[in-house]
């Protein structure tokens, strides 16, 4: 089913973080959103899950209003589309086993949920999704005690035990030195080739938006300016994304992180991440509604 965004709007106070964002995102695709720290890339994808709510417009998927639901129904909508965060959002003192199952909670009752019993066939489903990621032998491990591109890949495995429609992920690899945030890529990019799922990323780097992503959406100042195929990014469009022409003038202050430079160390010194909610993936996979 198509994901159908129309005159999406989200502003906080007098700042328009999003502002009339108008999309068609076909099933199956792979879509990498870019722009500037600030141009709206968080909003817009924290919309596509309700974990922020649009001040105006509407978000279709089919035939379902995405903008309306409530209860049970918007549960629903979460467990499909699955969500990824730069920090990964994991419990660290649990293991990698219970962290993958916690995306089963939108699979079952509160009660259930409460009791943290998982089924024999939950487990059978984590040890597959952790196979499919290539880390089933951490799965007995604390999630804290990995190195960020496995703890990444313990949040997809996460996310693949909702049995998403789509991903969304966050500035997935922002974190990650570069040969883990291949390794990341490469497992996003091979889910959507294999399973069909909606890949929606945003990304803080032009070339790993080019090397992965059949679509690329350029946001500035909450504005969509860019919408196509990499082939199409000229210098006038890189411009008008970022307001410079050569990417490797863009430096920290000007994105979220700093751009990757082949053989660069990691962009975003731990020290300066963002802090992370321990108690995040609860919240979100499990919030009373
Ligand atoms: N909860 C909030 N309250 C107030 N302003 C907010 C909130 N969330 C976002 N904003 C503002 O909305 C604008 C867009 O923010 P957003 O986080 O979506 O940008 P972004 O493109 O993801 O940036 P970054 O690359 O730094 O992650 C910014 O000006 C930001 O300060
Ligand atoms: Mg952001």
């Amino acid at each position: 089913m198509r994901l159908e965004l129309k005159d999406l709007t989200r502003q906080f106070g007098k700042k328009t973080a999003v502002q009339s964002v108008t999309l068609n995102i076909a099933p199956g695709e792979m879509v990498g959103v870019i722009g500037r720290s600030g141009a709206g890339k968080s909003t817009l994808l924290r919309m596509l899950n309700r974990l922020a709510d649009p001040t105006s417009g509407q978000i279709r998927f089919g035939d379902v209003d995405i903008t309306r639901l409530s209860g049970a129904a918007l549960r629903h909508w979460r467990r499909d589309c699955a969500m990824i965060f730069q920090q990964f959002n994991l419990v660290p003192r649990l293991d990698v086993m219970t962290n993958v199952m916690l995306g089963r909670l939108n699979h079952r009752s509160t009660a259930l949920s409460l009791l943290n019993i998982f089924t024999r066939e939950e487990r059978l489903l984590a040890i597959a999704a952790l196979e499919r990621l290539g880390i089933e032998q951490t799965a007995l491990q604390p999630a804290g005690t990995l190195s960020g591109g496995q703890q990444q890949r313990v949040a997809i495995a996460r996310a693949l035990m909702q049995q998403p429609k789509m991903l969304l992920a966050d500035e997935p690899i922002a974190s990650l030195d570069p040969l883990n945030a291949k390794i990341v890529m490469d497992s996003l990019s091979d889910i959507n080739r294999r399973e069909g799922i909606t890949v929606i990323t945003n990304l803080h780097t032009l070339d790993t938006a080019r090397a992965y992503c059949e679509r690329i959406i350029g946001m500035s100042e909450g504005r969509v300016v860019f919408d196509g195929p990499p082939q199409a990014l000229t210098a006038e469009a890189v411009h008008a994304i970022y307001g410079v022409t050569d990417p490797a003038q863009l430096d920290e202050s000007m994105t979220s992180t700093a751009l990757s430079r082949a053989g660069s160390e990691p962009v975003r010194p731990q020290s300066e991440a963002r802090p992370v909610d321990v108690m995040q993936p609860l919240k979100a996979y499990a919030a009373p509604l």
